[in-house]
């Protein structure tokens, strides 16, 4: 039994790390009670130090770098958000955003600091038999790691004082050493009460019984929140001449188990994490002494692929923490290779990419340790390409001069700018390649929508299509989500309020009331949403609350209404009034009846508006021989422009 491997290995307690499990979901209901529970000014203080300011809270945004404080906390809200980057929401979302957890992570990490005892909807008997099985492989692999650390003397131990580690980053990165026996692991922790079958599974011990790792030196593998889950084996450096390749390779990794997959994978993620996201980069580097050397010299924000291609899910997690990635690679042919391969990967998720190519054939870990620290950094900031002069550069010094290696280099760039999903950052790449390349701009710009129609093509095959449920195409629309949004506001506000006591009417049925015509016109998803839910609310007789909201299960929906209602209510600071910020609220508390009055008439203005566009268009479309449906159009034109007149008397717009 796995229990009896947790008692006998002793300290396996959980710990706030700990709360992750796969499968199991948490229930809608115990979510809100998890958000509606936590307080956020509990949750953020664990990690920043906040100052009181008036009714609020303020502190130093750790999400970018500023000299004065814009970050602000809402303890009557039960938000935060930032004035300066615009990051805002409720506890759970400070936790996803600062410590790099998912959804499920940060309302597990939540329930345990406040007690709250999760109901998840029940996992199937095979998802609890796997969770089961994964906790109790981790375990495993925890007694492994002790194992091969307790191993770690004579030629190991010599081995790492060779390369130069300290006794510090020795433990730091709980590096170890597989002894020279057959069955040294095995025996142990059978004896300690493991099965051998967990340990097969694992791959620390082979089909025949052996021990996998012989006479290595071991480097544990961990994941994001610092679990043991594999292991790399280096051979000392005696051997590394005498054995081929193949039957004794340099490193010997751990194969895919329940709890390693190679792909999503980033050896040193769970030490860089923090620093990753305070300097706002990530290094990425191939090899494992090459992240070690890094961290030995302070510098901590970098992360190794480990030899493989580097993946989407690799970058996808790297992306939760930064979205600058300074890939770091040997400068020989394979090392631009490996670079340019994750290149196109990182581009399509919107990372800024830099990389720097060391030169050859040092890696990080050799070239740190012969030229030291201050020059190390100096090459870096020298040499640090951005991806166009990078790839124009290893392309065109290939092409040399011949016109049709150029004109296929310049095609591969091209393609690598149509997949960086920003306009903006697409069009400066584009200006770069011109002055690099020495060809027309606007040559490039067409090769380049081009490339972008290719590449939707392949996607879009990948993609099923759903119909627009908006009657009205978005280019027809007159911009502008921010009436929506202000109508959401004062929904979510006042809601719950009497509009009529006589009558017995809530404030959010009135407004709903009036606006359900225009619903269907709404640009803003989320405003929408949010609409729709309160009229379920209102159906079932419940109020309408900020709370509701702002607790909410769905990410998406607490996520956008913490932001709007936070912004809407915090006092202003001196130094945010200097910036021009003026919550919308200060001016209209009182009055807010008139308010929502205002508001409505100005939605319904705004798709009154867009309506008579749409069929300005249609009278220029249609043909003038038919007359009926000139005649038609013309006369919803004339309606629209009564309408038009009727609700700009409203608002006070005409007289
Ligand atoms: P390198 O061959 O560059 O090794 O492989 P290294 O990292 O510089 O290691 P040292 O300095 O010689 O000790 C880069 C990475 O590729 C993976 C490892 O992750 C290694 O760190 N690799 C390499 C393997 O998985 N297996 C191998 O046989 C070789
Ligand atoms: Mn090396």
């Amino acid at each position: 039994m796995w229990r009896n491997g947790l008692s006998q290995c002793g300290n396996t307690s959980l710990n706030k790390s700990e709360h992750r499990i796969p499968f199991s979901m948490i229930t809608p209901s115990t979510t809100r009670q998890i958000l509606e529970t936590a307080h956020i000014e509990d949750v953020i203080s664990e990690f920043l130090t906040l100052r009181r300011g008036g009714a609020n809270l303020t502190a130093l945004c750790p999400f970018h770098h500023e000299k004065t404080p814009s970050f602000s906390v809402s303890p009557a809200r039960n938000t935060f958000k930032c004035f300066g980057c615009g990051k805002g929401g409720n506890a759970a979302s400070f936790l996803m955003e600062h410590e790099g957890f998912s959804y499920s992570e940060a309302l597990r990490w939540l329930a345990l600091k406040y007690n709250i005892e999760f109901q998840e909807t029940k996992p199937t008997p095979e998802q609890l038999a796997a969770q089961q099985e994964e906790e109790s492989l981790v375990i495993v692999n925890d007694f492994a790691q002790k194992f091969f650390q307790s191993n770690l003397s004579g030629v190991g131990l010599d081995y790492l004082r060779s390369r130069g580690f300290t006794e510090a980053t020795i433990q730091k990165f709980g590096l170890g050493f597989a002894p020279d026996s057959w069955d040294a692991l095995t025996k142990a922790a059978t004896q300690a009460g493991f099965k051998l079958e967990q340990l097969q599974k694992l791959g620390l011990t082979t089909p025949s019984g052996k021990d996998f790792f012989r006479n290595r030196v071991i480097f544990p593998i961990h994941n994001l929140s610092g679990k043991v889950i594999a292991f790399a084996g280096r051979i000392l450096s005696s051997f590394e001449s005498l054995s081929s390749w193949k039957d004794h390779p340099k490193y010997l990794n751990s194969a895919e188990s329940p709890i390693y997959h190679k792909s999503q994978t980033l050896y040193g993620i769970h030490l860089a994490r923090k620093a990753i996201r305070h300097k706002d980069e990530c290094i990425l580097v191939e090899g494992y002494t090459d992240l070690i050397a890094l961290h030995q010299a302070d510098i901590d924000n970098v992360v190794a692929s480990a030899g493989t291609a580097l993946t989407t899910e690799q970058l996808l997690l790297i992306s939760r923490f930064t979205p600058n990635l300074h890939l770091l690679y040997d400068g020989d042919p394979a090392g631009i290779a490996a670079a340019m391969r994750g290149l196109d990967l990182a581009l399509e998720l919107d990372l800024n990419v830099r990389i720097s190519n060391l030169p050859h054939p040092e890696d990080p870990d050799s070239f740190l340790r012969r030229v030291g620290i201050t020059s190390f950094t100096e090459y870096l900031t020298a040499n640090a390409k951005d991806f166009i002069a990078f790839k124009a550069g290893a392309l065109l010094n290939h092409a040399g001069n011949d016109p049709v290696k150029m004109a296929s280099a310049v095609h591969e760039i091209v393609d690598s700018i149509a997949r960086v999903p920003d306009p903006i950052k697409r069009s400066f790449f584009t200006k770069d390649c011109a002055s690099l390349t020495g060809l027309d701009e606007e040559v490039l710009t067409i090769e380049t929508n081009k490339a972008m129609k290719s590449l939707q093509k392949k996607q879009a095959t990948l993609i099923v299509e759903r119909p627009s449920t908006l009657s009205l195409p978005k280019a027809t629309s007159l911009g502008g989500r921010g009436i929506e949004r202000h109508l959401v506001y004062l929904l979510l506000e006042h809601g719950a309020e009497t509009q009529d006591a006589s009558e017995n009417i809530t404030v959010a049925e009135n407004l709903l009331t009036n606006i359900k015509d225009v619903l269907e016109h709404f640009e803003d998803p989320l405003c929408l949403r949010i609409c729709k839910e309160c009229i379920e609310l209102v159906l079932a007789k419940k109020p309408v609350t900020t709370k509701h909201f702002i607790a909410h299960e769905n990410l998406d929906l607490s996520g956008f209404a913490a932001n709007l209602m936070h912004e809407n209510t915090i006092i202003p600071d001196p130094h945010w009034e200097e910036r021009g910020f003026v919550p919308e609220s200060s001016s209209s508390a009182k009055h807010y009846l008139e308010s929502i009055a205002n508001a409505i008439y100005r939605l319904k203005l705004k798709v009154v508006n867009q309506l008579c566009l749409q069929n300005l268009e249609q009278i220029r479309e249609v043909s003038p021989d038919d007359e009926q449906a000139m005649a038609r159009l013309l006369s919803v034109q004339e309606k629209l422009n009564a309408a038009r007149m009727e609700l700009a008397g409203k608002i006070g717009l005409v007289r």
